[in-house]
């Protein structure tokens, strides 16, 4: 009898499907199988033994029974894990992870250089009262650039503000001076939009408020930016500008890189981006901002970020950079 059950428990635990076990369990307990065949011959011995034989008997039989349903609950979680089976090999999947604007990345770049040069750093509002503005920066009421097509007006006198100069005035009441400060920021303009002018758009302030200042001061320290910035010589053109807030005024012009000055939409074909504005602080600005401009004199340029992270990545739409399109974020 111990020979039968320790063979019969040998084949069950080799056996590796649902039809071996059936096929053990009809061999041993089926109606002809071994253990049933001696449980039947149990009649013909003597009381004595019969008792003795059933008990051994009726021991192995449930022992293989117990055996057939271990190996069955065995054989079904083999499966399973068959089926759910990881392959090491297959190349895994890369998780997604987020990019850095390209305005983001220029901005902490300029950042960093402006830091170095000894800059302070200040951040002004995006909504702003038409006084900062406008009036503080010698823009009179009657001038065209407080023109309801250039200016998003809100409620209660406040505006978007058009661009980054509103926080000069701000500075100079902020800073002792002699001071240099760059404020970076968002600016708003109502206006038609084409591959190089947005409504929405980033801008770069500097002021620099010292004694003694003069246009040769102006452009050396726009040289040394623009070499900063690009880290080799670009074709730059300057010519007079016209902004009420300095005197004399300048605009800077760079060579345009999205089409290496052959001519595209970006620059309309003339090889070249206007790219900032410059000049010497108005007297009246120097007095708006608390200063005696009979002491005080300074010097003050607005950069076009967003033109200079086209030129930077060659983007030949500005309106790339605040689609929010991920196709365009994801390469840089
Ligand atoms: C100004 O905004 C003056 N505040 C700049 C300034 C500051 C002059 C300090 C003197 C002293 P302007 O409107 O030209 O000027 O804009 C400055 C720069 O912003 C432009 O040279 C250009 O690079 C960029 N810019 C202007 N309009 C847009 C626009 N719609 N979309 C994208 N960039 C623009």
């Amino acid at each position: 009898m111990e020979e039968i059950e320790r063979v019969a428990l040998e084949e069950i635990e080799k056996a590796q499907t649902p039809e071996e076990l059936r096929e053990i369990e009809v061999r041993y307990l089926g109606k002809k199988g071994k253990i049933t065949e001696q449980l039947k011959g149990l009649g013909a011995l003597e009381p004595e033994k019969r008792r003795e034989r059933g008990m051994a008997l009726n021991r192995a039989k449930q022992v293989i029974t117990e055996a057939l349903e271990r190996q069955s609950k065995r054989i079904v979680e083999l499966q399973a894990l068959r089926e759910a089976r990881i392959d090491p090999t297959l190349p895994g999947i890369r998780p997604q992870v987020g990019h850095i604007h390209p305005l983001s990345l220029v901005l902490e770049e300029v950042m960093d250089i402006f830091h170095r040069l000894g800059y302070y750093v200040m951040d002004f509002y995006e909504v702003e009262t038409e006084y900062y503005n406008f009036e503080a920066l010698n823009i009179p009421k009657d001038h065209p650039a407080r023109d309801l097509q250039d200016t998003f007006y809100l409620e209660d006198g406040f505006l978007l503000r058009t661009h980054t100069s509103a926080g000069q005035t701000r500075a100079m009441r902020l800073l002792p001076p002699p001071f240099r400060a760059v404020f970076p920021g968002k600016v708003f303009r109502f206006e038609a939009t084409d591959a190089s002018h947005e409504h929405t758009f980033h801008q770069l302030e500097g002021l620099m408020i010292d004694r003694h200042v003069s246009v040769a001061h102006l452009l050396s320290a726009m040289m040394t930016l623009l070499t900063a910035i690009f880290g080799k010589d670009v074709g730059v053109r300057l010519r007079p500008g016209y902004f009420p807030f300095v005197e004399p005024g300048f605009e800077l012009d760079i060579h345009c890189s999205v089409c290496e000055g052959r001519g595209c939409s970006v620059c309309k074909h003339s090889g070249f981006v206007e790219f900032l504005g410059c000049g010497l602080v108005h007297p009246n600005v120097i007095r708006a901002g608390g200063l005696d401009p009979r002491e005080w004199e300074g010097w003050a340029f607005g950069i076009g970020l967003s033109r200079l992270v086209m030129m930077r990545y060659k983007v030949s739409d500005i309106r790339w950079l605040l689609s929010g399109d991920l196709r365009f974020v994801r390469q840089f």
